[in-house]
């Protein structure tokens, strides 16, 4: 297979092998999954072996919110390359791109931009801490690969378990920054209670997304904007996924819960580069006070890529038919699962579904999942991240393979024959460096 062999050579010339963790053949099918693509479009993609497959995994993990090479977003794009896509002088984009971001969040009054989630939300920790002039960070969840972040994993033991990504190595982070980032659980307000007893006065920030795997309960987002306010910290919320798929703009819209600054990145570009962080001008201002400035922030393909893709999402109510297709699939693995005498339990929002084999095994069977559906024609794994450009047809072939595929996984689990019918190893559940 053309691109396993090209990711064994990249595997010796680029450590880690790719550059986002989450696009490792090793966390999908190792030895067996395609790895590179030679092209993609609405949901089909072509490997370097010219087979086709329709992705029912993670879409460029959650950024193409309207499907591959979506030609409308492509068009903007093709328009800012042939106009010159970078100058001495600025885009008039990132000005149109402020007022249509504040139009959308009323209580927002200025944006600064960068071009990826996890520098997005180091800009907004570094305004926090310049507005406030405090070092520390509550937090909950995942948010990159910055050293505010990882500082969690300092102490002993494994502060990001229970944050989407377990094991992450902090080598390299400096040691000073040790107690500086203090996670708590999403939904235990108690634990934050506590971290702003103990540290409020230093407390530049509590960061977390709105929601992500399971809903709020029942006034913690409340809670958690009342003792970030009553300790003189700002609320700052993660959009970087939740965002723009159950409504055009952030999720924190639906819930009645305004923070002082948002961070958007991958869907509001459907693939290209951009990320946006918007604010309340009290907060925002605070960019001015410290140094943030990098020249590919200027670039005119991301915010470009990014108007279209909002006026797109908003004109063609995307995120209807994004809820519709997620909708439709976690019925089909409910339904497919049942009959089949398979355990699973789905969670996630709507439209970034996934579901939990309840089995010891659970690793091994998600990874025979992968290869059977693989062999079927899909990318596919044991989440699905919808696009507006999945068509149902495309859904129910999926989930008649997914079907099948379960009542084989019930039978090998019953027979104890899972490993043995593996062609490869049981696939990575976390980070973990490649020898
Ligand atoms: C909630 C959240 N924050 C931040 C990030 C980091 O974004 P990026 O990978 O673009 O740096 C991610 C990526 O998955 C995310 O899901």
């Amino acid at each position: 297979m053309t691109g396993q062999k090209l990711y064994q050579r990249a595997r010796k010339r680029i450590p880690g092998g790719t550059q986002l963790l989450s696009k490792r053949p090793e966390m999908l099918l190792p030895e067996q999954w395609p790895a590179y693509y030679a092209r993609a479009r609405g949901a089909e993609v072509w490997d370097l072996d010219g087979r086709r497959y329709v992705d029912m995994s993670y879409n460029g993990i959650g950024a193409c919110v309207l499907g591959f090479a979506d030609p409308e977003v492509d068009a903007a794009v093709h328009g800012a390359v042939d106009a010159g896509s970078m100058c001495t002088l600025n885009s008039p984009e990132e000005v149109e791109l402020a007022d249509l971001l504040c139009e959308l969040h009323p209580w927002a009054e200025m944006v600064r931009y960068a071009r990826c989630g996890g520098e997005a939300m180091a800009v907004a920790v570094r305004i926090a801490r310049a507005r406030t002039r405090r070092d520390k960070i509550a937090f909950c969840g995942y948010h990159g690969w910055h050293d505010w972040y990882l500082a969690a994993n300092l102490k002993p033991g494994d502060a990001l378990e229970g944050h989407l990504l377990p094991g992450l190595e902090p080598a390299g982070v400096p040691r000073g920054l040790a107690g500086t980032a203090l996670p708590f659980h999403y939904n235990r307000s108690v634990e934050l209670r506590e971290i702003v007893a103990r540290e409020g006065a230093e407390l530049a920030a509590v960061v977390m997304e709105p929601v992500r795997g399971t809903p709020p309960d029942a006034g913690f987002l409340e809670e958690v904007g009342e003792l970030a306010r009553k300790a003189g910290a700002l609320l700052v919320f993660d959009e970087v996924t939740a965002g723009w798929r159950v409504n055009t703009g952030g999720i924190h819209l639906l819930h009645g819960v305004t923070p002082d600054l948002a961070v958007f990145a991958k869907a509001i570009s459907n693939g290209y580069p951009m990320a946006a962080i918007i604010g309340t001008g009290a907060a925002m201002q605070a960019a001015q006070e410290t140094f943030i400035s990098s020249t590919y922030w200027t670039d005119r393909i991301g915010p470009a890529a990014a108007l279209a893709t909002i006026r797109k999402h908003r004109a063609r109510e995307v995120p209807r038919r994004l809820v519709e297709a997620g909708t439709r699939v976690r019925e089909g693995w409910r339904q497919a699962a049942e009959k089949a005498g398979f355990a699973i339990t789905v969670s996630g929002l709507a439209p970034l579904g996934h579901f939990q084999i309840e089995s010891r095994d659970a690793q091994a069977l998600r990874t025979l999942f992968t290869q059977e559906m693989l062999e079927r024609g899909f990318l596919a794994t044991n989440a699905f991240y919808a696009t507006y450009a999945h068509t149902n047809a495309q859904i129910d072939a999926y989930l008649a393979a997914a079907a099948e595929v379960f009542a084989e996984l019930a039978k090998a689990a019953a027979d104890g024959r899972v490993h043995a019918l593996l062609k490869g190893p049981v696939a990575h559940a976390g980070f973990y460096r490649l020898t």
